[in-house]
């Protein structure tokens, strides 16, 4: 697989995220001349959008080793013990879905954050004895699909907090120009744009679909991506002209046939669509929201006009307030 070519390595070669980016670099810089390590950072965006591609390249301009873990893998101490006492001075442990640590691994995590000592007990009952150990200074790299899931005493222990934000369609274009150029791909301006523009604003989307199209080109044309032979593999594969997919569409469907466009709370709507309320929450909602498909209220999701004109329906909504 490709996957490891495609990410980049280098902060420069990080696409989209000027924010980021220009903090990031002034951080890094400032903790290589101070030759301490980089304080403990937060990045928090939805699914896909280079979370772990960040973690990754802030260990790599560190000149320093990542280890990885996920909150959900972390379930006894010594797993975590294990981990923190095998890092080398200023690394990067990275632990994606960090919201999902058990309450006792997020008590351990809190004195290695601040004073780098590991509070562990060994052994139970009359034997159990109580270790205290000191670690190298190192870089804790959480990542979580929202801020509001960490609890906030691990939030508070984080110095850098970054917020990654859907991309545009321009950096996604050149995110699919450079992915291809590593495939070794022939692929026009406007074949990139294509699949940029369908790609839900989030890099993980366009560079899968970047080889569904490719898999599309070399069978169905000549092998060269041009805007055209895009459109029909995203049709092919249900992508539509917004980039919603099929369950994009299921959401919006349901709200507008089954709820009548809203109010509806997030369970009832959930269980309208047989998908998790977690999925709906990190990976549906956050791109029609952001792209006003739907509203958050505080009695529950709202259809807005946009959807209604997407699937071709004049918005009821108007009228029926009016009445
Ligand atoms: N892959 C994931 N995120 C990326 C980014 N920001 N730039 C380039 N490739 C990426």
């Amino acid at each position: 697989r490709f996957d490891r070519a495609i990410r980049p390595k280098a902060l420069q070669d990080y696409i989209g995220q000027p924010a980021v980016r220009e903090q990031m670099d002034i951080f890094i810089r400032a903790a290589r001349q101070r030759q301490e390590s980089l304080d403990h950072t937060l990045i928090f965006g939805p699914p896909g959008l280079g979370k772990t591609t960040l973690a990754n390249i802030l260990a790599n301009e560190m000149g320093v080793s990542l280890r990885t873990t996920s909150g959900p893998v972390l379930e006894k101490a010594g797993d975590l013990a294990a981990l923190m006492t095998n890092l080398e001075q200023g690394d990067v442990l990275f632990i994606d879905e960090i919201h999902r640590l058990s309450p006792h691994i997020e008590e351990i995590l809190y004195p290695a954050m601040e004073d780098f000592q590991l509070d562990i007990v060994i052994g139970e009952g009359p034997a159990a004895r109580s270790i205290k150990l000191d670690l190298p200074p190192f870089t804790l790299v959480g990542a979580t699909t929202r801020a509001g899931l960490l609890t906030s005493p691990l939030r508070d222990r984080f110095g850098i907090v970054q917020r990654l934000e859907f991309y545009n369609v321009a950096d996604l274009s050149t995110i699919v120009s450079r992915s291809a150029g590593i495939l070794d791909m022939a692929i026009e301006p406007e074949g990139a744009e294509e699949i940029a523009k369908r790609s839900r604003g989030t890099p993980r989307i366009a560079n899968r679909l970047l080889r569904r199209v490719r898999d599309f080109a070399e069978v169905r044309a000549d092998g060269r991506v041009t805007a055209e032979v895009a459109d029909q593999a995203l049709r092919m594969l249900n992508v539509d002209e917004q980039g919603f997919d099929h369950l994009d569409r299921r959401l919006l469907l349901a709200l507008m046939e089954k709820f009548d466009g809203g109010p509806v709370g997030i369970d009832s709507l959930a269980a309208a669509i047989s998908e998790e309320r977690g999925t709906i929450e990190d990976v549906l909602e956050p791109y029609l929201i952001q792209q006003g498909y739907i509203m958050r209220t505080p009695r529950g999701r709202v259809l807005t006009a946009l959807a209604y004109r997407h699937f071709g329906l004049d918005y009821p909504g108007n009228t029926t307030a009016e009445l």
